[in-house]
């Protein structure tokens, strides 16, 4: 017959919101808490008796882990239909009159969407001030990198390399500033822009440090094509585009990018085609969600970025897959503001 104390126990663990566990000292359940059923599919009634791994997918919780059990662990549950149930579990040693028990406090976990927008609110809410505390230390390496310029004397290869670091300084300032304005809200700074040579600017820059170079297949409309449009931004999405385009054709002997301007109607597109493998259909629902990148190092915020950006400009960005043998295809497209002739273009630079 249970001991007293241990009755009250169980009714407690019967009653408690939380679902909670108690396990004797060899990790049986002795109290299945009525709020455990809705996670798990078992009833008390099914559970009393069973091992505590029972209700787990694969790691093993027996007896001894639960004596080390230290915090709150991230558990694979097994719902009673084999269904699996992501579950945060702490568990606590309570030294019962009967001897010593366990109680175990089981709660679901955020589904992996949620985890995922509470990631991306994190870094909504740090990018302003991130971009902030970036921006005054690069805005002091430009001018260093300037006084060293004047200082480096006759040394014109010294030279040219300091001043190619102080231009990349002064760009990488803008683009924090640029993202900064992207996290505020704030509208890009358009200014007529001649297409094909931002997307020529970001080529190079996109290219700096592939060794061997790719083939390039470079197509332009003829006559210029001008946008209006932030030139930096801009030369953002081509960069990304580009990248991608770049990674996806990294394992080939043969890689060959196609980069095509044209005009159709009112609008500039950009197409970017590569002779990698293309895109999977099951892959394509995901591909401008924040954060899902199939790439070791990537963040998977490219198109993400590449898509607003497109978007606050009037314009969009589409992707062919491509497939059985084709790479993909993206295309940005944005309004066109006339020939390049007909305004004063700025360059991005
Ligand atoms: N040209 C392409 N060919 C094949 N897959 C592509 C291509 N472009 C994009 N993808 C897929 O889309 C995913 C998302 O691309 P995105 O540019 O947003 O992020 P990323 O490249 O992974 O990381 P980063 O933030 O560094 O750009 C990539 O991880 C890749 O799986
Ligand atoms: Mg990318």
């Amino acid at each position: 017959m249970p001991h007293a104390n241990d009755a009250l126990l169980s009714k407690v663990i019967d009653m408690a919101g939380d679902a909670l566990v108690v396990l004797d000292g060899q990790g049986l359940i002795t109290a299945f808490g009525r709020a455990c059923a809705p996670l798990l599919g078992w009833t008390a009634a099914e559970t009393l008796g069973l091992p505590f791994a029972t209700l787990f997918a694969s790691q093993s919780v027996d007896a001894g882990a639960l004596k080390t059990w230290g915090g709150a662990r991230e558990i694979v549950g097994r719902h009673r239909d084999g269904t699996p149930v992501a579950l945060r579990v702490d568990v606590a040693t309570v030294e019962a009159a009967s001897g010593r028990q366990f109680v175990a406090v089981l709660q679901p976990r955020p589904a992996a969407d949620e985890a995922h927008a509470e990631r991306l609110a994190l870094v909504a809410a740090m990018g302003p001030a991130l971009a902030h505390e970036l921006s005054q230390p690069l805005t002091a390496a430009a001018l260093y990198l300037r006084a060293a310029e004047g200082l480096i004397g006759g040394d014109d290869r010294a030279a040219a390399f300091v001043g190619k670091a102080r231009h990349e300084a002064e760009r990488a300032g803008k683009i924090i500033r640029a993202l900064r304005r992207f996290a505020e809200n704030r509208p890009p700074e358009t200014t007529a822009v001649d297409f094909d040579a931002t997307v020529d600017e970001a080529l190079d820059l996109a290219l700096v440090g592939r060794s061997p170079p790719p083939d390039i297949r470079r197509s332009r409309a003829p006559g210029g094509l001008a946008v209006i449009a932030d030139p930096v931004q801009l030369q953002q999405v081509v960069v990304n585009l580009v990248r991608n385009g770049l990674d996806a054709v990294a394992e080939q002997s043969t890689a060959r990018l196609w980069i095509t301007t044209d005009c159709e109607g009112g609008t500039v597109r950009l197409s970017v085609r590569d002779s990698g493998p293309g895109i999977a259909e099951a892959d394509m629902a995901r591909l401008f969600a924040p954060f899902r990148s199939a790439k070791a190092g990537g963040l998977g915020l490219g198109l993400a970025i590449s898509r607003t950006i497109a978007e606050r400009h009037g314009g969009s960005i589409s992707i062919e897959p491509g497939g059985d043998g084709r790479g993909a295809t993206v295309s940005l497209v944005l309004p066109l503001a006339g020939p390049a002739e007909h305004h004063v273009v700025q360059r991005s630079s």
